[in-house]
């Protein structure tokens, strides 16, 4: 059976001895059956999900494992990281089961932010409760309970402890920044992100794990957990995407390949290729819509929800009597080309 996935880490741990978090440099997707069974020779690993905390004997064994097999990718993160003091976590997962650790889970949010496994490829399930809450600061990952005195410590040598912010979840761009990205403010982007090459985050875009674009899109909006924009896609600043995290909504929202939610538009349903959405529209799935002709003539109503991944479609508020409408793109494209001619 393939091994689902594999990454040599190296974490922070607390002072009582927590993991906070682990940084994995060359996480695999479906390592070979040579690489596992190199390692579990010298490691005694006998198959499960397991995440195992090396010391400094075994290595340096599992250098030799990863020569034998020709890894030297991984072969150089133990050489470069040979004789620290920060845990090193060797996290094997057989399958793709409920994540039972913090470094199950970070090497998981990893590979979606190397863009191995797309949005909604693999189990996060209960995640949450394995991933501890962690100030992110300028000397790292601190644990809650360490923060006051490490504070005060570093006050009493003249320092100040920047703390960028207090999440389970620390900022992409600390542990991958995919190639072909721009990403304008890192805070933005949380790990589990997945940016496809050729997107642009401006400072108000936002894109939150398992979550992303799939290519060139320019991202101005807010990407909420979950929801995945394809390619030639753009997201107007301020716009929203509705989550499926609160509020009851489980309708999972993507949009499309070539489209744009213009500026300030809210998306509550799955769009499909080539729509627009009017800037400062919000259009939810329950929404009562008037379907237009060519002529503009009204032929019909229905609900959004009911238009969910159907292609070409514009949709507006009538600025004279407030009903919003849909009716046929002519124009995304033209659109979308003008913007990404200043990607
Ligand atoms: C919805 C949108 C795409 C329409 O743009 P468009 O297709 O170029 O349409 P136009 O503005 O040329 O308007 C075409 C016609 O529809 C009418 N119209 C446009 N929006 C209307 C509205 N909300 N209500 C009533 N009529 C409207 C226009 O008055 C015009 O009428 P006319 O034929 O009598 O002159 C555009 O208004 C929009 O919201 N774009 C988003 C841009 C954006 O936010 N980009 C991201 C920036 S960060």
């Amino acid at each position: 059976m393939t091994t689902f996935a594999f990454g040599l880490g190296i974490g922070t741990q607390s002072s009582t001895g927590e993991l906070l978090e682990v940084y994995f440099n060359q996480p695999l997707l479906n390592p070979s059956d040579e690489l596992i069974k190199a390692v579990s020779d010298k490691l005694g690993y006998t198959g499960g999900n397991q995440a195992i905390e090396l010391n400094a004997a075994q290595l340096t064994d599992l250098e030799g494992a990863f020569l034998s097999v020709d890894a030297e990718d991984q072969a150089e993160i133990v050489e470069i990281c040979k004789g620290t003091a920060q845990p090193m976590i060797l996290t094997i997962l057989e399958t793709d089961a409920d994540p039972e650790t913090t470094a199950e889970v970070y090497l998981k949010l990893s590979l979606l932010s190397q863009r191995l496994v797309q949005p909604h490829g693999l189990n996060l399930n209960g995640m949450f409760g394995k991933l501890p809450n962690v100030a992110w600061t300028n000397e790292g990952a601190i644990s809650l309970a360490d923060l006051p005195k490490r504070q005060l410590a570093a006050r009493a040598q003249g320092r100040i402890i920047d703390v960028h912010s207090v999440d389970k979840f620390p900022k992409m761009a600390n542990y991958v920044v995919p190639a072909g990205t721009r990403i304008a403010a890192t805070s933005r982007v949380r790990l589990g992100a997945y940016v496809g090459e050729g997107t642009t985050v401006m400072h108000e875009g936002f894109i939150n794990f398992n979550a992303g674009t799939m290519g060139v899109s320019m991202v101005e909006g807010r990407i909420s957990a979950g929801v995945v924009v394809g390619n030639g896609s753009d997201l107007g600043g301020g716009c929203s995407t509705m989550g499926t995290l609160s509020g009851g909504n489980n309708v999972v929202i993507s949009v499309g390949e070539n489209c744009l939610l213009g500026a300030n538009a809210g998306l509550g349903l799955p769009l499909g290729d080539r729509c627009t959405v009017e800037a400062g529209l919000y259009v939810t799935a329950g929404s009562k819509v008037s379907l237009l002709d060519d002529q503009n003539n009204e032929v019909g109503t229905v609900k959004a929800a009911d238009l969910a991944g159907k292609p070409d479609l514009l949709f507006r508020r009538n600025s004279l009597n407030g009903r919003i409408e849909v009716k046929t793109n002519k124009s995304a494209i033209e659109l979308n080309q003008e913007l990404h001619a200043h990607n």
